[in-house]
């Protein structure tokens, strides 16, 4: 195995993405020459630019670039770098790969091929770890199919214990059994759907583990001996076997417990004489605590930060420094556990939609403001694409806090300040699992998404005032834009709008649509700026908002700013040709537009019947503009009212004879009160 024989001033990053960015930014602060590799898609990506050179990789497949062993070592050659980290993926956990760099001179940065080895083939890995004295999970992987001899293996394994097909795929040829006198109908059973299926009956047996939890330990070695564990992440979460929020330590596990994980990380990786950054993977029983080896990830993972933030270590830094031979700079009494963390995975999938992965275009991408405890790790910026043909994991959001609630609530209000639109992802699905009762009290399993799958996937439905403001943003912009293309033509109705001329019975709609729900929001214009909005199913959803704007902040980014009846309302909202995004506290919400989204109403429609003026706000009588028998016509002005500081002028929904006028300038009104009667003529 080759380590440098002086600090490193030369790395190749052989990967893309987030992770090619965090090692560029830990190699850069080192002072070391970074490079970068990319494909055509990638040729405009962030670890291209962020690098110090680029190198192409010729071709479309993955094979002809990020996996082309040759053409890597021949940039390393061709670009005098002394070492290659490989990221996760990709090359990472490559044998030939690692051992093609040790040929060659060229510093791999993770551990020797031989230790990738051993822990690539998983019946190898569990037999070293049992002669190690590591647990594995009790069973019976052998050759011998008699049924007596099997049920003899069942009897030292106990039960609850899982019959699986040697060959078994989708859960066919699987049985669970609870006790010892289910076990032989139970085995033939299982051996006949495994003949059916497979045209092979042979069987394995192990203890079934109901809904355990996936735990995992970080360790790190050097050249000198040492190796110490970074604690435990909690990895249980997770959809179609693939992570979504991390965190560590784990919860509710004991010190006692969490000491004996660490120190069995650190037997497993002396086991196989592991140097660099690993981890180790358990399956802990949540009835008994006991827990098992699985496997071992020779390579840093992608939920690495968590571990990072509890203990105020770069594990990027010490892979570089044990790979150019330097002693780990802390020893395991230095390492302390500080805090809790917690790591998302924003994605570009659909999670109603069994959480298909999507692709297209970031339009619009806002994260929340980065400090010493909210860390994102991304590769993308704004405008960019999420292709089909890499992961589609846009960033990892990563938080600190003192404890885990105080975490829990950082991560929520983050990822709430999370905007993305474009294209779908699970940022509402992450915020739901964030609040979940059951998450919050950390009872957390491999089984959990199943398990509370109605309650996570219940799709969070807009509050109506966001559904008003997603309609007032829509009709403020395409105002916006008639004033710009008409500003010259008097004639046209938006031009008088927006205009200062007081037209306070006009009432404009337009039509939105979230999660196959149409909304009709009606704007009734009060004053230049003023308005009223409410949705046409139900009038008496009111929201009055009075020196409204909407500002543009990004090509597609707004503010919608204004005072409403309860304080300021500042909004983040993005416009999109075909769709409006709201940014709430409790996430985001993208309303569509149809193809014709809005249409002038009539003159006060909506605003008072026949023969009748009623007041659709609360408030207080500032004037009164007509007098008994004083004759008026349709739209013109009865009262002016006060609400929320803001003036309402009410005007005459039909023409007519004042015959009662109900109310003086000082009284108050309800809302829907009538003001004053008009007798037609
Ligand atoms: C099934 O397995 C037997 C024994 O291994 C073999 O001889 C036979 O060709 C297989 N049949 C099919 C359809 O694969
Ligand atoms: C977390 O820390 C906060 C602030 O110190 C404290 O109020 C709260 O009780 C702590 N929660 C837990 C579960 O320890
Ligand atoms: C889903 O949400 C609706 C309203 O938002 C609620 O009435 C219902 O109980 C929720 N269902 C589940 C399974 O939580
Ligand atoms: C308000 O707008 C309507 C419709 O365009 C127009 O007929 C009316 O004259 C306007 N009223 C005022 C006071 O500007
Ligand atoms: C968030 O949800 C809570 C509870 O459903 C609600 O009271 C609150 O108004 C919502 N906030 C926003 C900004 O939508």
């Amino acid at each position: 195995m080759t380590v440098a024989s002086c600090v490193l001033d030369s790395l190749l990053i052989a990967n893309r993405g987030e992770i090619a960015c965090r090692i560029l930014k830990t190699a850069k602060r080192m002072g070391i020459r970074v490079v970068s590799v990319y494909s055509d898609i990638d040729s405009n990506a962030l670890h291209v630019k962020m690098a110090d050179e680029a190198y192409r990789l010729e071709g479309v497949t993955s094979l002809e670039t990020y996996l082309n062993q040759r053409k890597i070592l021949d940039i390393a050659r061709q670009a005098n770098c002394q070492a290659i980290h490989p990221g996760y993926g990709f090359l990472s956990e490559n044998v030939e790969f690692a051992r093609a760099c040790e040929e060659n001179g060229v510093v791999f940065v993770g551990p020797s091929s031989e230790a990738i080895r051993a822990m690539g083939i998983k019946s190898t890995s569990k037999e070293i770890m049992l002669k190690a004295g590591v647990p594995v999970i009790p069973g019976y992987h052998g050759k011998e199919q008699d049924q007596e001899f099997l049920r003899d293996q069942a009897e030292q394994i106990g039960y609850p214990l899982m019959i699986k097909a040697v060959r078994g795929g989708g859960g066919k040829g699987m049985r669970i059994v609870s006790s010892s006198s289910a076990f032989q109908s139970q085995l033939e059973s299982a051996q006949r759907e495994s003949a059916s299926s497979f045209n092979d009956s042979q069987v394995l047996l192990e203890r079934f583990i109901p809904n355990p939890r996936h735990i995992e330990v970080q360790i790190i070695g050097d050249y000198h001996g040492n190796t110490v564990y970074l604690y435990e992440r909690d990895c249980s979460v997770q959809r179609r076997h693939q992570k979504i929020i991390e965190e560590a330590p784990a919860p509710g596990i004991s010190t006692e417990l969490r000491t004996r994980l660490g120190n069995t990380g650190v037997r497993v990786a002396r086991a196989v004489d592991y140097h660099n950054a690993g981890t180790v993977e358990f399956i802990l029983d949540r009835e008994t605590e006991e827990f098992y080896f699985m496997e071992m990830n020779t390579r840093l993972q992608v939920e690495h930060p968590v571990s990072e933030m509890i203990t105020g270590v770069d594990l990027v830094q010490w892979q570089l420094m044990v790979a150019s031979g330097q002693k780990l700079p802390l020893t395991q009494e230095d390492l302390q556990l500080k805090g809790h963390a917690f790591e998302t995975r924003i994605y570009a999938e659909n999670p109603n939609e069994n959480f298909m992965p999507g692709a297209g275009t970031l339009t619009h991408l806002r994260p929340p403001q980065p400090s010493d405890t909210i860390r994102i790790e991304t590769g993308v910026q704004e405008g960019d694409e999420v292709s089909v043909h890499y992961d589609p994991m846009i960033s990892k959001l990563v938080v600190w806090d003192e404890n885990r609630t105080l975490a829990l609530n950082k991560m929520k209000k983050a990822l709430s300040q999370y905007q993305i639109a474009g294209l779908d992802t699970n940022i509402n699905f992450l915020m739901s699992l964030c609040s979940n009762e059951h998450f919050m009290k950390g009872d957390v399993h491999t089984g959990f998404i199943e398990e509370h799958k109605d309650q996570l996937l219940n799709r969070t439905l807009p509050e109506t005032h966001t559904i008003l403001e997603a309609g007032l943003s829509l009709l403020l912009k395409q105002l916006e834009q008639c004033r710009l293309q008409n500003a010259k033509s008097h004639k046209n109705v938006f031009s008088l709008l927006t205009g200062f001329r007081l037209n306070h019975s006009l009432v404009q709609s337009v039509q939105i649509t979230h999660s196959n729900q149409d909304y009709i929001v009606r704007v009734a214009f009060i004053s230049p700026s003023s308005y009223r909005v409410f949705l046409k199913s139900d009038p008496s959803t009111c929201l009055l908002i009075k020196n409204a704007s909407l500002n543009q902040v990004s090509k597609s980014g707004y503010e919608l700013v204004g005072e409403g009846e309860t304080g300021k309302i500042k909004s983040s909202v993005v416009c999109l040709k075909d769709s409006v995004h709201v940014f709430t506290k409790n996430g985001s919400f993208q309303f569509t537009i149809p193809d014709k989204s809005y249409e002038l109403e009539p003159a006060d429609s909506g605003l008072s019947s026949v023969g009748q003026v009623v007041s659709p706000l609360p408030g207080m009588v500032d004037k009164v503009l007509v007098s008994l028998g004083q004759k008026v016509k349709t739209g013109d002005p009865i009262m002016v009212v006060i609400a929320m500081k803001m003036e309402y002028v009410i005007s005459a929904g039909t023409s007519g004879i004042i015959e009662e006028i109900f109310y003086t300038a000082g009284q108050s009104i309800r809302k829907n009160q009538n003001l004053v009667k008009i007798v037609p003529i």
